[in-house]
């Protein structure tokens, strides 16, 4: 029997409800927060990520579904979906646009991870992508959206938070932290004293213990942040706090992703394993222009809609609808085509063989149907349907030409 591949999951019944109430709800804030919907392709040139996620990420590095096309293009599969979104925003010239343009998206991204619990090689990400707003109440106001979802979801969270500094203060971060590697390099792993090469500030959510314990006397971030960014991000907590938003700080955390600068964030759920990341984000003030666009600020987030499916406390599920059946073999066809009439305003199912009223009742409740609607030989006879509430649990018999 084939099988689906590894790490990609099929989302049915049960599943698909948690689902769709996700995206339903999250959709119902972004629009409240005033962004539009946005749907960019599965599959970018190659390039896209390299130049925006980073080569010495993971997610480039190692993780990519990357092949030749039949045109002998490079192109791999979205890990991510912030670097189509700004691929976008640029080819259709909307940076030439000016002004404030928000996004949101959801769809399946790719990596070619390791698969266990709450990590998966194909998953599904809700985001939202701003475009034109430098001001640090436009990263509260991420958070707060975040913050928002999970609450509609009934879903609790730590917030992590750090500042990554900007292209005034990380570079000479970076040189002191070089600096501090080099002094433990014999004690450190493989990969921190490759990272040390490609992008030193990596090592520090390295997950190795040993690492970790060194670590503790590295040189933080948030102690070489320039007046600009230490400003920003006094000014980020404070609206956090006025807003009633609890937050960590979080000195290593510094996002898988290589294009953020300034304010990163992660939120973290203490229920679900090891897997813990919820959704994560941050600003990315200059990968518009990496990208060959206009100078544009950016700030953005992803949440891993897999993971906050185990998380999601749903709404106690109503009886909704019709269920129409016969009794008789003779009454099918009415019962097909007043389940027709039905469907233009309410939801409506019916089976297509005469069974008795019991199994009949027992297939309404089934599909969780408000009304249970039967028609047998006594009914054809007097131009009747038999009706049931399910909920009130009161029965009546209406003329068809009522129903
Ligand atoms: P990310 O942190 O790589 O950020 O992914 C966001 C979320 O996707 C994670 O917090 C996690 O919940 C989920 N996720 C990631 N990998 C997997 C996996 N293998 N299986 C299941 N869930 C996963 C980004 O992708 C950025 N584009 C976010 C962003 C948008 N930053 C700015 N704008």
């Amino acid at each position: 029997m084939i099988q689906s591949l590894r790490g990609m999951n099929d989302i049915l019944s049960e599943d698909y409800k948690r689902f769709t109430y996700f995206i339903n709800t999250a959709t119902d804030v972004a629009q409240k927060y005033g962004f539009h919907f946005i749907e960019t392709p599965l599959l970018e040139e190659t390039a896209l990520f390299k130049r925006s996620v980073g080569e010495s990420s993971d997610i480039v590095g190692k993780e990519m579904y990357q092949f030749i096309d039949k045109g002998e293009n490079d192109v791999c599969l979205r890990p991510e979906g912030t670097a189509g979104v700004v691929r976008a925003f640029i080819q259709k010239k909307l940076d030439k646009a000016g002004g404030t343009q928000r996004y949101f998206y959801h769809g399946s991204m790719f990596r070619y991870e390791r698969p266990q619990k709450g990590r998966l090689r194909q998953f599904h990400q809700f985001g939202v992508e701003s475009f034109g707003v430098d001001s640090v109440y436009e990263d509260a106001t991420m958070i707060m959206m975040v913050s928002d979802i999970l609450k509609r979801c009934g879903i609790g969270y730590r917030l992590q938070l750090n500042s990554l500094g900007d292209q005034n203060c990380m570079p000479q971060y970076r040189d002191s932290l070089v600096t501090f590697i080099e002094s433990c390099e014999d004690e450190i792993c493989e990969d921190c004293k490759r990272r040390k090469d490609t992008n030193p500030i990596r090592v520090l959510d390295c997950k190795n213990a040993k690492c970790q314990s060194l670590y503790e006397n590295a040189p933080k971030l948030l102690n070489s942040l320039c007046e600009s960014c230490e400003s920003d991000f006094s000014k980020l907590k404070k609206i956090l706090d006025d807003n009633a938003i609890k937050y960590e700080i979080d000195t290593n955390l510094v996002r898988g992703l290589d294009y953020y600068s300034k304010t990163a964030f992660e939120f973290v759920s203490d229920n679900i394993g090891s897997q813990s990341a919820i959704a994560g984000g941050g600003r990315y003030d200059r990968l518009v222009e990496f990208l060959d666009g206009r100078p544009t600020p950016a700030v953005g987030f992803a949440m891993g809609i897999e993971r906050l499916m185990e998380l999601i406390v749903m709404p106690e599920s109503k009886r909704e609808g019709y269920y129409l059946g016969a009794m008789d073999e003779e009454a099918l066809d009415m019962i097909v085509g007043l389940t027709h009439k039905k469907r233009s305003s309410h939801k409506a199912t019916c089976d297509f063989k005469a069974k008795n009223l019991k199994n009949h009742l027992k297939g309404a409740d089934k599909v969780n149907a408000k009304f249970c609607c039967v028609i047998g030989t006594n009914e054809i006879k007097d131009g009747t349907i038999w009706v049931k509430d399910l909920e009130a649990k009161s029965e009546k018999v209406i003329l068809l030409k009522d129903f």
